[in-house]
């Protein structure tokens, strides 16, 4: 896949957060941007991004849950833009509460939206590509998808399902050695309007367990995914590396280290009325002026770089590199030594 000439490229979740930070990064490359979310002012301010950044904006209000929705816009997109080259799967949404103090439906409505919602999407994207054997999808993952959390059942059970049944396509298009690829990729914790509009069952402020970087970071991850779809996953900041390795070597140790620091790590000190407004059944940025952009409320406690993104971006030059430097280093050992 070039990165030169423009590409039609579908962002769920476009009107908030990583999938507003992702469209607008897509937009500053030419791209044609479709941004699916259901608020009409998020939306709307999202299209102004892409547009005031170089790109062309489509906005299509879109339920995610409901497959008929996802697939009329995939079908209006390329009627507007020509075929679907890259398919984002971002759209989410939460429960902040302990297991026993979550509703079936609501967790039914978390699942809709943040596991089947990938599912339609990634359908909606597969059925479009498949008879062009070209395309490129990009799940956007969590490290909870491979440790969960306290608190966020119904969003860990979600982030670990996309992990399961994307490895299976992804085993589908290899076994038909298809041209079209499907990558995960696995972030930290974001400095995004979620914690401000999830709904929240939790006493203090929810807020995302430190680290915290800023959702351009994720954007910058999501570019590179899709431009290199060939990749099973990428992991997005040294503590979703830690996260994803520590669960492979220690899950029992990590789920008494959880079950101690969890509960605080997720608030801050500030209290949370109860009725505070969420985004579960009905979008809250509906309303003109209340466009949430990408950023959430903790600025000043988030990164705006990866320093282990910049490694694993640069790991085959500086391997290159340091195989050179060891070769000559021998070459100049064996010479001192003759
Ligand atoms: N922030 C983090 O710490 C973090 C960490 C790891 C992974 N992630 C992943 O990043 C992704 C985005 O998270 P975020 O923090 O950016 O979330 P966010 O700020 O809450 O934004 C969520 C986006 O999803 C849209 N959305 C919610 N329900 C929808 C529905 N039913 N149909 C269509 N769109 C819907 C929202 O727009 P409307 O309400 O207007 O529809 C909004 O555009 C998620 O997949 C999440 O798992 C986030």
């Amino acid at each position: 896949m070039t990165t030169t000439s423009p590409r039609t490229v579908v962002v769920t979740g476009a009107s908030a957060g990583i999938g507003r930070a992702a469209a607008r990064a897509f937009g500053q490359r030419g791209d044609r941007v479709a941004l699916l979310a259901r608020g009409h002012d998020g939306l709307r301010g999202a299209a102004e991004d892409v547009e005031a950044a170089g790109g062309t904006a489509l906005t299509l209000p879109t339920d995610i849950a409901d497959f008929e929705q996802v697939d009329a816009a995939a079908t209006k997109v390329e009627d507007t833009f020509g075929p679907i080259d890259v398919w984002v799967n971002v759209a989410f949404t939460s429960v902040f509460a302990p297991f026993t103090e979550i509703a079936p439906a609501e967790f039914r409505r978390v699942t809709e939206v943040s596991y089947l919602g990938f599912v339609h999407g990634t359908m909606a994207a597969l059925a479009r590509m498949k008879s062009r054997d070209a395309g490129a999808i990009v799940q956007v993952g969590s490290a909870l998808g491979a440790r969960a959390i306290p608190l966020q059942s119904a969003y860990c059970g979600a982030k670990h399902g996309i992990n399961g049944f994307t490895e299976s396509v992804r085993t589908e298009l290899l076994h038909d050695r298809s041209n079209i690829h499907i990558t995960v990729v696995q972030m930290p914790a974001l400095n995004t309007p979620q914690f401000d509009w999830v709904l929240s069952r939790l006493q203090r402020h929810p807020q995302p367990v430190p680290p915290i970087y800023q959702p351009e970071v994720a954007a910058r991850a999501i570019l590179r995914a899709a431009d290199h779809p060939e990749r099973k996953q990428y992991w997005v900041g040294a503590s979703t590396a830690l996260t994803i390795l520590g669960q492979r070597l220690m899950p029992s140790v990590l789920d008494r280290y959880l079950a101690r620091t969890g509960y605080s790590s997720q608030q801050t000190s500030e209290p949370v009325g109860q009725g505070r407004p969420n985004n579960l059944w009905q979008p809250l940025d509906d309303r003109p002026g209340s466009d949430r952009g990408a950023h959430g409320s903790f600025d000043d406690r988030s990164i705006d770089h990866s320093p282990q993104v910049w490694l694993s971006r640069h790991a085959r030059s500086l391997s290159v590199a340091a195989g050179a430097a060891l070769t000559a280093g021998g070459v100049a050992l064996i010479r001192y030594r003759h």
